[in-house]
C-alpha cells in the first residue's frame, strides 16, 4: 500500500491551514465518489481494477504465445501520451536495465515523436528481428501513431505478406469509430477496446497497458491485484486517507505558499518513467483554465549534480513528492580496500542502497533548509503489485486535487492547439483557412 508521509512539511505549514485543505479534498474526495462533477462520464478508470476481466488477460496471454510460436522477439508498441505511457512506465520499472532474460520479447516503443532519426533507428531494429507489432490510439487518429504505424505495417507487409502481417499486428482502439477501427476491421487484425469512459492518462490498468505489459513478460494479475488493493484502502473516507492528504497538502502549497511546481523525485532509475506518466496525469488534468501546479521530475541522486543546484537554492517555486522505495530487490555490499585511496573503506559492509537512503536523507534535510518542503510518497519494493497500487493512487488523488483546484479532471482541451497549427503548415486538406492565417505570422 502506499504510505503519504508529511513530516517534511510541518515547517511550512500551520496546523490550522492543513486541516482547512483537508476539508477542501474531503469534500473533493465527496465529488469524485458520488460521481457528479465536472468530466463524470470519464470515471471509468475507477473500478478497472476489480472490472478487468479473466478472459482479458488470457486473450493478452494468447497472443503473446501466438507470437513466440511465430518466433517473434520484438514486438514495436505504438502509441502517444496516454496510449504509451503507463506501459512504458511499468516495462522501465519492472525490467532488467542491461540484460534481457533469454526467450522473452524485445519491447520498442514508436509512435511518440516524430523524429526522422528515431523512426529511421527503430527500423534498424525491427530488419534485424522477428517482428510484431501493438498500435494504440484511442481516437485513432493522432497523427504521431498514425505515421510510425504507416511505417512498420507497409515493412510487415513486405516482409511476411499482408496475412501473415496481419497476424503479427494488434491494435488497440476505440469500439467503433475512427481510422484504426476501419482499418483493423478492413486488414482483420485482432483489437482490443479502449473503453469510452476512459481517458488515456487514466488507461494504464486496460488493455493500453495490460498487453505490452503481458508481452514484456509480467504478472499483471499482480499489478491489478495491487490497484485493487490500494483502491479499497483509498474508499475508506477519512483525514488519514493517503490520497486526501496528498491532495491537501500540494494544494495548500500552491494556494497559500505559492509554490507553482511540484518536482516529483526518484532515487532509482527504475521510476524514470513513472516520473513521465505521473507529469501527463497531473499536467494535463490540472494544467487549464489558467490554473494548476506544473509537474516537472528528477532522478537522484543523478539530478542532485544537474539540477539539484537549483532546487537548492534557485527561485523558490518548488516542492518535491519523492516516491520512496522501502527495499532495493537486490544486494551489493562495498567491500574493503587495503589501500583505501578511494577513502571509502568507512562504507565497508554497508549496503549500496544504504548509501541511497542517506542521501536522500540528507537532501530531504538540505531541501527543508533551502525552503523547499517534502511529502513523501512511500512503497515496499518495485514490483507489479506496487506498481499497480502507486497507478491507482495516483489516479485517485489526481481526481481530488483537481477537484480542489477547481478545474475538469477529465478533459485536455489544451492539447489540440498544436495539432490545429502543424495541420496547417502541413497542408493537409480542410485546414486552408489556417494555413493562409499562419502564413502570415511566420
Ligand atoms: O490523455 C490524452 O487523452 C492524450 O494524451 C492522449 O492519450 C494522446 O493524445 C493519444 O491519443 P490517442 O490514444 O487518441 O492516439
Amino acid at each position: 500500500m502506499v504510505k503519504v508521509e508529511l513530516g517534511g512539511c510541518s515547517s511550512f505549514v500551520k496546523e490550522f491551514d492543513y486541516k482547512e485543505y483537508v476539508g477542501k479534498a474531503l469534500a473533493a474526495f465527496d465529488v469524485l465518489e458520488s460521481e457528479k462533477g465536472a468530466g463524470n462520464d470519464f470515471l471509468g478508470w475507477k473500478t478497472l481494477p476489480v472490472d478487468i476481466p479473466e478472459s482479458l488477460i488470457a486473450d493478452c496471454e494468447a497472443i503473446k504465445a501466438d507470437w513466440q510460436k511465430r518466433g517473434v522477439d520484438l514486438a514495436v508498441v505504438i502509441g502517444i501520451g496516454g496510449s504509451y505511457l503507463g506501459a512504458r512506465c511499468a516495462i522501465e520499472a519492472l525490467s532488467h536495465q542491461f540484460v534481457r532474460p533469454e526467450g522473452t520479447i524485445r519491447i520498442a516503443f514508436a509512435g511518440n515523436n516524430l523524429s526522422e532519426d528515431y523512426l529511421a533507428e527503430l527500423m534498424d531494429l525491427v530488419e534485424q528481428s522477428n517482428t510484431a507489432c501493438v498500435v494504440i490510439s484511442k481516437s485513432g487518429t493522432t497523427t504521431e501513431p498514425a505515421v510510425a504505424f504507416r511505417i512498420v505495417k507497409d515493412y510487415l507487409e513486405k516482409k511476411y505478406g499482408k496475412a501473415e502481417a496481419a497476424e503479427r499486428t494488434v491494435a488497440i482502439t476505440d469500439a467503433k469509430k475512427g481510422a484504426l477501427k476501419t482499418l483493423s476491421t478492413q486488414e482483420g487484425y485482432r483489437t482490443f477496446v479502449v473503453p469510452d469512459n476512459v481517458g488515456g492518462r487514466f488507461s494504464v490498468l486496460t488493455p493500453v497497458g495490460l498487453l505490452p505489459i503481458v508481452l514484456a513478460g509480467f504478472d499483471v494479475r499482480a499489478m491489478l491485484k495491487g490497484a485493487a488493493d490500494e483502491r479499497a484502502e483509498l474508499l475508506k473516507k477519512g483525514e488519514k486517507n493517503a490520497a486526501v492528504e496528498y491532495a491537501a497538502m500540494r494544494n495548500l502549497f500552491y494556494s497559500k505558499l505559492g509554490k507553482k511546481v511540484e518536482v516529483l523525485v526518484n532515487y532509482n532509475p527504475k521510476f524514470q518513467y513513472l516520473g513521465e506518466w505521473w507529469k501527463q496525469l497531473y499536467g494535463e488534468s490540472e494544467g487549464k483554465d489558467l490554473k494548476g501546479i506544473f509537474p516537472a521530475s528528477v532522478n537522484f541522486t543523478t539530478d542532485l549534480h544537474s539540477v539539484g543546484q537549483f532546487i537548492q537554492e534557485g527561485d523558490r517555486v518548488m516542492f518535491e513528492t519523492v516516491v520512496k522505495v522501502e527495499k532495493a530487490q537486490r544486494s551489493i555490499v562495498i567491500g574493503s580496500d587495503e589501500q583505501n585511496l578511494d577513502q571509502l573503506n568507512y562504507l565497508a559492509g554497508q549496503h549500496v542502497e544504504h548509501c541511497n537512503a542517506m542521501a536522500a536523507l540528507g537532501t530531504k534535510l538540505a531541501h527543508i533548509d533551502g525552503g523547499v518542503p517534502q511529502i513523501e510518497v512511500a512503497v515496499e519494493k518495485i514490483d507489479a503489485y506496487n506498481l499497480g497500487s502507486i497507478f491507482y493512487f495516483f489516479e485517485f488523488a489526481c481526481g481530488i486535487s483537481a477537484y480542489v483546484l477547481g478545474v475538469n479532471p477529465f478533459n485536455q482541451p489544451g492539447v489540440e492547439a498544436y495539432k490545429k497549427n502543424m495541420f496547417a503548415l502541413l497542408r493537409k486538406p480542410g485546414y486552408e483557412a489556417e494555413t493562409e492565417q499562419i502564413l502570415k505570422r511566420i
